[in-house]
């Protein structure tokens, strides 16, 4: 089959305006600003909105970005680990609100599931459709006691999107993983909020990360030393600093966002790589690793030789 190339021809982001600082949580948990911000890189998170309002918001600034209406579009997958209904899934919400009339289904991969979904995106590609919209969104506020300092002070709200074609670009090689061994160092039972072992958790996403980036490397024939850039997962700065250690990037490669979102989960990368983007911090031709992690544990990583949104039509 003929690889038809991978090019980001549009990505967007939005995060909900109410904004909760770590002097904020420290009014109502025995917690400070310096202590989350040492032990996680957190300054503060974003609360409110809908997991489909939200997908919906960031889905149209990719789509103008990329200069597309809801007719071009051929397949909306959104990676949530928190829909707005147990039944049914968020995606067809969104496709109503944006016009859509294509598939459109949930990925629960929890913070994997947007990088899990660009492969996916490229196999739809490959069988030759044209334009697929990859939105993560995440009201993670639904799961989360924001008076139990263990994870309260971890997570937020947020979403990004992006509508990718066939062009120049080309995912150059990807991994998916999970290991259902560790369901139980972070879930949440129906109705319940999350629960974490946050040291387990810690070190499993160290090890994921690094599993995941070396075979997604191996299958594309490429080193560390010929990545230009990486987005990883935003969960904490911690975790980034100490896989970047055992793996050989430095954080001036790296993307991050966390001291204003948080971890939102499944839309933690593409928040980022729009901000990267808004910056000029990728460009065509670069050679571009996203590495998702999360709950299950699942892990998900593609490097790819970077194509698209100039920022023109914005
Ligand atoms: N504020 C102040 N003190 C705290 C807080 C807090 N929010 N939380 C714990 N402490 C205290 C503890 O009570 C303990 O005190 P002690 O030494 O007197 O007993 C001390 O700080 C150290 O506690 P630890 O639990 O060892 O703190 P640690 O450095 O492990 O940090 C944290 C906790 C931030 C949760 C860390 O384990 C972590 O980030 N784990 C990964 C969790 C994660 O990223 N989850 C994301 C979801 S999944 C994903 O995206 C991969």
């Amino acid at each position: 089959m003929t690889q038809p190339g991978f090019r980001f021809s549009g990505v967007g982001s939005v995060l909900p305006d109410k904004v909760v600082t770590n002097d904020d949580l420290a009014k109502t948990m025995d917690t400070s600003d310096e202590w989350i911000r040492e032990r996680t890189g957190i300054g503060e998170r974003r609360l409110g909105g809908t997991t489909s309002g939200l997908a919906a918001d960031a889905a149209r600034l990719a789509m103008e970005r990329a200069n597309v209406g809801p007719d071009d579009i051929d397949q909306l997958l959104l990676a949530t680990t928190t829909p707005d209904y147990m039944l049914p899934g968020t995606a067809p919400a969104v496709a109503e609100i944006l016009g859509l009339d294509c598939g459109a289904i949930d990925i629960q991969a929890a913070c994997s599931g947007w990088v899990y979904g660009l492969v996916m995106a490229n196999g739809f590609l490959l069988q030759g459709e044209k334009r697929i919209l990859v939105v993560g969104a995440e009201t993670l506020e639904r799961m989360t006691d924001y008076t139990d300092r263990g994870t309260g002070i971890l997570f937020g709200n947020g979403a990004g999107a992006a509508v990718v074609e066939p062009g120049p670009g080309e995912i150059l090689g990807w991994d998916l993983g999970a290991d259902g061994k560790y369901v139980k160092i972070l879930w949440a039972e129906h109705g319940e909020n999350m629960s974490m072992d946050g040291k387990e958790v810690f070190r499993q996403a160290v090890t994921a990360i690094q599993r995941s980036a070396n075979a997604a490397l191996d299958r594309a024939g490429l080193t560390t030393d010929d990545i230009d850039f990486v987005i990883p997962h935003q969960a904490n700065i911690r975790i980034v600093e100490a896989a970047w250690k055992r793996l050989g990037f430095t954080m001036e490669q790296t993307g991050m966002r966390l001291e204003e979102t948080g971890n939102t989960s499944a839309a933690s990368i593409p928040l980022t790589l729009d901000k990267v983007l808004d910056e000029g911090r990728i460009s065509d031709g670069d050679t571009v690793m996203l590495i998702g992690f999360g709950a299950g544990m699942t892990w998900a990583t593609t490097i790819m030789r970077w194509s698209g949104d100039d920022r023109a039509a914005a």
